[in-house]
């Protein structure tokens, strides 16, 4: 059995109010995840989350766009912040730009997303309300980790619900925000402990390796 190395000092990028990122101070105050939130960067200033993060007593940075600046640039700007924290896990957690390939690629491995669907259903934006227009019966969360292809990281855990006939797209998003606030908390938790890691592009929880993501039911409440 191979056990990863262990990756205990999380950077979590954020744009707006970062409920999976209190989930996750959440989970390590609470012992669940044994690393630490070692900062919380926004590339918007006014991110809700940022001063949520900083009133936990985290470090947080806002990296905005300045005008005309490259993706390249801003995003070498991005990894020089992340690194001067020592951070070994990327966690996105609502960050809403598209990172630049070599940012990607730099921290491949390394950099985990959540997305609000199941992919590789709904890639994407508005992906509640793309659930209803295609009547799926089932919706969900995904943990992934992060490749250059948007949202098309191999998925380490899933979590699904019933989609009912009086759902629409905010229940929707109140429901799977639930799922998520669990799903990612613990798979960051997985990564934390050196149990998960990638190994020859496949996500490995305790040595094994995941042919498909792991998939757990939640009711409705
Ligand atoms: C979540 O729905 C997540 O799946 C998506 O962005 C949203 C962030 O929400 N990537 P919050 O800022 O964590 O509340």
């Amino acid at each position: 059995m191979s056990i990863a190395r262990p990756a205990r000092r999380i950077a979590v990028l954020i744009s707006g109010t970062g409920s999976n990122m209190l989930a996750l101070l959440d989970a390590c105050a609470r012992g669940d995840v044994a690393g630490e939130v070692v900062t919380v960067i926004s590339d918007q200033p006014q991110a809700a989350g940022l001063s949520k993060a900083a009133a936990r007593g985290v470090p947080v940075e806002a990296i905005p766009y300045e005008p005309g600046e490259s993706r390249h640039d801003h995003d070498l700007r991005l990894r020089r912040a992340i690194e001067q924290r020592g951070a070994d896990l990327v966690v996105l957690a609502g960050y809403m730009r598209i990172l630049d390939v070599q940012f990607v690629q730099h921290f491949a491995d390394r950099m985990l997303n959540i997305h609000p669907s199941l992919l590789p259903r709904h890639k994407g934006l508005h992906t509640h309300r793309r659930v209803l227009e295609a009547g799926d019966l089932v919706h969900g969360a995904s943990v992934h980790y992060v490749t250059p292809e948007l949202d098309g990281g191999p998925c380490v855990l899933q979590g699904y619900l019933a989609v009912r006939a009086g759902d629409d797209a905010e229940s929707l998003r109140l429901a799977v925000h639930r799922i998520e606030h669990v799903i990612y908390p613990r798979v960051v938790g997985w990564a934390a402990s050196g149990r998960l890691t990638i190994l020859d592009g496949l996500p490995t929880l305790d040595g094994v390796p995941l042919q498909q993501p792991l998939r757990e039911e939640f009711a409705r409440s």
